[in-house]
This record gives C-alpha cells, sequence and structure tokens, in this order.
C-alpha cells in the first residue's frame, strides 16, 4: 500500500536539501530550462498566483520575489512545513495550505490570474478533478501553466545492452510503483506514479475547458534552475537525457 502523502512527509526534509532547487528562478521540472530562458509567465508582479502542489516552496518562493501575490498547496504537511521555512528565510509572505490539488473547496472561483503546477500531477490517480479545479479558481483569461517528467522518462530504462521499453506508452494511468533511497531513512519510503500519454493530459485540460496554447518539450540541459535532480537523472540515464526532453510544459488559458 502507497500513502503518497506519508512518503512525501518522510523525506521532505532530505528531499529540499538533496535536490537544492532554485529559489530565485521559477522552475518547470529536471532538465529543463527555467522561466529565466523560457519566459512564460510574463509580467505577474501585483497578479495572484497559485502553486498546485508546490513542494518545498521554492517556485512559490521565485513567484513572490517576482511581485505576485502567491497562494500554494501541496498534500504534505512536511512539505508545507519546509515551505514555511523557506519562505521566511527569504522574507517573503506566501498563503500556504495543506490540501489535496482536486479538491479546493477553500478557494474562491475566479480568484487567480495565474496557476502553476510543476511535476506533480502525475502523482494523481486522476487528472481530471485537479484540471476542473484549477479552471474554477481561476479567472477568465487566467493562465494555468502545467508541467511534469515526460511520460517516456518513466517507461524507458537505460541498461547496459541499451534502452528498453519497460511498458508501452499506450497507457492511460499506468500505475508505477517505485522507491526513493535516502540516506537519512532506514527505510526508503515507497512512491507511485501514474504514467500517460501527453495527450491525455492535453485532451483533458481540453475537455475541462481549457483552450490549449502550446507544448514545450526542451532539449534536456543541465543549466536549469532544478540542479541536483537534473545532475542526477544525467548521471544515471545519460542516454536517456540527451535523447528525449525529460520536462514537458503545457500552457492552457481559460477563456
Ligand atoms: C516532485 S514534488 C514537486 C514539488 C514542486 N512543485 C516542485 O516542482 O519543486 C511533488 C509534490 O506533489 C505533491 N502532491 C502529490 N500529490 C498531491 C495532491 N494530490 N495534491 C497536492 N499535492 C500533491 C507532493 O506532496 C510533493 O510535494
Amino acid at each position: 500500500m502507497v500513502d503518497i502523502k506519508k512518503s512525501w512527509d518522510k523525506i521532505a526534509e532530505h528531499y529540499n536539501k538533496r535536490y537544492e532547487i532554485s529559489c530565485d528562478v521559477v522552475h518547470y521540472g529536471p532538465l529543463c530550462p527555467g522561466e529565466d530562458r523560457l519566459r512564460l509567465l510574463g509580467d505577474i508582479k501585483g497578479k495572484k498566483a497559485i502553486d498546485l502542489g508546490c513542494g518545498g516552496g521554492q517556485n512559490a518562493v521565485a513567484l513572490a520575489k517576482l511581485g505576485a501575490d502567491v497562494t500554494a498547496v501541496d498534500l504534505s504537511t512536511e512539505q508545507i512545513i519546509q515551505a514555511e521555512g523557506l519562505a521566511s528565510d527569504h522574507r517573503v509572505s506566501i498563503c500556504l495550505k495543506q490540501a489535496d490539488i482536486s479538491s479546493l473547496s477553500f478557494v474562491e472561483s475566479q480568484s487567480f490570474d495565474i496557476a502553476l503546477s510543476a511535476c506533480s500531477i502525475s502523482f494523481l490517480e486522476r487528472i481530471d478533478p485537479a484540471f476542473r479545479e484549477a479552471y474554477r479558481i481561476l479567472k477568465p483569461k487566467g493562465r494555468f501553466i502545467l508541467s511534469d517528467m515526460n511520460p517516456l522518462q518513466y517507461l524507458l530504462d537505460e541498461t547496459e545492452s541499451g534502452v528498453v521499453f519497460n511498458n508501452p506508452y499506450h497507457q492511460k494511468s499506468l500505475p508505477i510503483n517505485w522507491t526513493w533511497e535516502f540516506d537519512e531513512l532506514n527505510r526508503a519510503p515507497r512512491f507511485r506514479h501514474y504514467v500517460r500519454m501527453i495527450s491525455d493530459y492535453v485532451n483533458s485540460l481540453i475537455d475541462t475547458g481549457f483552450m490549449v496554447q502550446k507544448i514545450l518539450e526542451p532539449e534536456s540541459t543541465l543549466n536549469t534552475p532544478h540542479k541536483g535532480f537534473s545532475e542526477e537523472i544525467m548521471k544515471e540515464y545519460p542516454y536517456i537525457a540527451k535523447h528525449i526532453p525529460i520536462t514537458f510544459v503545457i500552457l492552457c488559458k481559460k477563456p
């Protein structure tokens, strides 16, 4: 049995220490250029922004430094505690909430200009409820930027004899179980990702009512604000990292 909240609670502190994610530049995912190069946000000074699945709060802090009025939500209580510490270290004010992004009843409808969700969506078994909530809480013309790791990254494996597919790409919410080793922990917590095709994300966003404006699949780069994890992937899966974009970004707009 995988309890994703408990697992993130266990690793939160160690994860944020190990992976050294920037609080100065908004990141979209490992091996992906950050906002300093992609320029997806535009001027967000004074805008209301929400980070869905904020983790340790690095993007929330970076958004606040750009002048946005930031709310950030995460399922893990320990990640929220990490984010509180980070906000205080960087002297920014962020409204932090522990919640499931599929159910944001405490957030008023049509109250945000921009929603961002980086590297969290594939932990959800069902994406439609989270997309419906993102749509509901955005103002008309509000933007949703969704990013995560390329599904192929979870399906491919790099072995001595070459790259192999562990599972076919044509899957709808394929659960993949794995453990995450941390020296600080006696037992490696268990995690589960749900792998789906990029078309599933796009079609679900369209069905929710979003206008999908652009999909980015940037070539892998170590010039990224998501430093530590990028270096780890490049070391363990160099061939895959050099041959597929490790992170994808989908830009959408509420009509
Ligand atoms: C890989 S971290 C990414 C965090 C952050 N967005 C970033 O890019 O650094 C994934 C986060 O998703 C959160 N998460 C997983 N399922 C969630 C859910 N249903 N609702 C809210 N957060 C969730 C986890 O607690 C974890 O902090």
